[in-house]
């Protein structure tokens, strides 16, 4: 069956990954409160039915930190997303650089960051997490710069993880040893596409640029224990001094969700913000997206670039964000889902199906080109 939405790959990349890596995506930390509310109130938004307007040609095109983009549209950073499809990071960029929108690479991606600049011929945004070893970050940055990634996004919203109870129950982060590989390798023979694509010819152990600090433990269970062990919690503003340090290009803070922090990133002198709660993988019970991005945007829109994410699973949605105050828009699960579907002509099929979805909202709202869109695309 052919996808026709996005929904629809959330379901085909349901029947694809084993049953630990689908709820590894899916998944959000605690009773899932902010994960659904994030879906929920952005789809409750009404647009605004406006008719007889000439819209017969409408552009999407827009400009985000000086660099010319299709729509206002980025693949967001997804950790391990590599283990969705085969080096899989290397197919979600080229998916993104065919539709001329940025992919960002996480930290702890699948594929290191040169291994996806040799695989994609367009540069990316790369983003960070703060580690304990500044070493490992500075090296990290310098291969960012080198391999010339023009925005780095800063996510701030980690200092330790949230519980996600589903990689508990599924045997990811709850079953340590022996134990808990075999019932990983069970579940992957249970899909056995994804079993050889990415299981036995996809190179699942090699981790990314977390690789080298990992040294001979390299199975999933060892990277999330580092990655618990070794996020740095005390990090504070501050810090942003010792990004600034190694980083040229522009700093984007992810991961923001109160005005007031808002107001501290622009003081910082932060180029943008992502308006975000880590897709509600982090503090259950947070404010969706959708609640708390106009506020945001108001206190601080004039002075620096606000993206958001969490919850977008339709270009309508996409427009929902613009029309609260967002200047761009991020994707998440729903390019996660598209790369375990199809790789890589699934990730671009998931963008060719937003940007036909951004213009029949467009279309009936009555606005031909992106900064037309604001609070009078709503409904009162
Ligand atoms: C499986 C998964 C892994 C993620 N890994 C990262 C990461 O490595 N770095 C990061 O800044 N955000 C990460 N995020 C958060 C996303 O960038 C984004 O904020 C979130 O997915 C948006 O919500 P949505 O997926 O509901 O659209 C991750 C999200 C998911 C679902």
């Amino acid at each position: 069956m052919r996808a026709a939405s996005i929904g629809d790959y959330r379901e085909a990349a349901r029947r694809r990954l084993p049953h630990f890596l689908f709820e590894y995506f899916d998944g959000g930390s605690y009773a899932e409160r902010t994960l659904r509310a994030n879906i929920d109130d952005l789809q409750h938004i009404a647009l605004r039915q406006r008719v007889l307007n000439d819209v017969s040609a409408i552009d999407l095109s827009t400009t985000l930190f000086g660099q010319s983009l299709s729509m206002p549209v980025a693949l967001g950073p997804i950790g391990l997303a590599g283990m969705a499809a085969r080096r899989g990071e290397v197919q979600a960029a080229r998916a993104a650089a065919a539709k001329d929108v940025p992919f960002t690479l996480s930290t702890v991606s699948a594929c290191s960051l040169s291994e996806v600049a040799q695989g994609c011929p367009t540069p990316f945004w790369f983003q960070l997490y703060m580690v304990r070893d500044r070493g490992f970050l500075r090296a990290l940055l310098e291969e960012a710069s080198a391999a010339a990634c023009p925005v780095l996004v800063f996510t701030v919203d980690m200092p330790l993880p949230g519980a996600r109870y589903r990689d508990v129950r599924s045997g990811l982060s709850g079953a340590p040893g022996l134990a808990g590989q075999l019932r990983r390798v069970g579940q992957a023979m249970r899909r056995p596409g994804w079993a050889w694509d990415v299981g036995i010819h996809g190179r699942p152990h090699q981790l990314g640029n977390v690789a080298p600090l990992l040294g001979p433990k390299s199975g999933l269970e060892d990277f999330l224990g580092w990655m618990k062990d070794n996020f740095d919690a005390s990090v504070t503003w501050a810090d942003l001094d010792f990004v600034r340090a190694h980083w040229q290009g522009p700093i984007v803070i992810k991961g923001i969700l109160d005005a007031e922090d808002a107001r501290h990133a622009a003081a910082a002198g932060a180029d943008g913000i992502i308006v975000s709660n880590h897709g509600g993988r982090q503090l259950d019970g947070v404010p969706s997206v959708a609640r708390a991005l106009p506020a945001i945007a108001d206190a601080v829109g004039d002075r620096l670039t606000v993206l958001a994410d969490g919850g977008v699973r339709s270009g309508l949605d996409v427009v929902r964000m613009l029309a609260l105050g967002a200047k761009g828009v991020m994707l998440g699960r729903a390019w996660a889902f598209a790369l375990a579907a199809d790789g890589e002509r699934g990730v671009r099929h998931v963008l060719e199906l937003i940007e036909a979805e951004m213009r029949v909202a467009m279309a009936l709202t009555g606005v031909t080109a992106v900064n037309q869109i604001g609070q009078e695309t709503l409904a009162a």
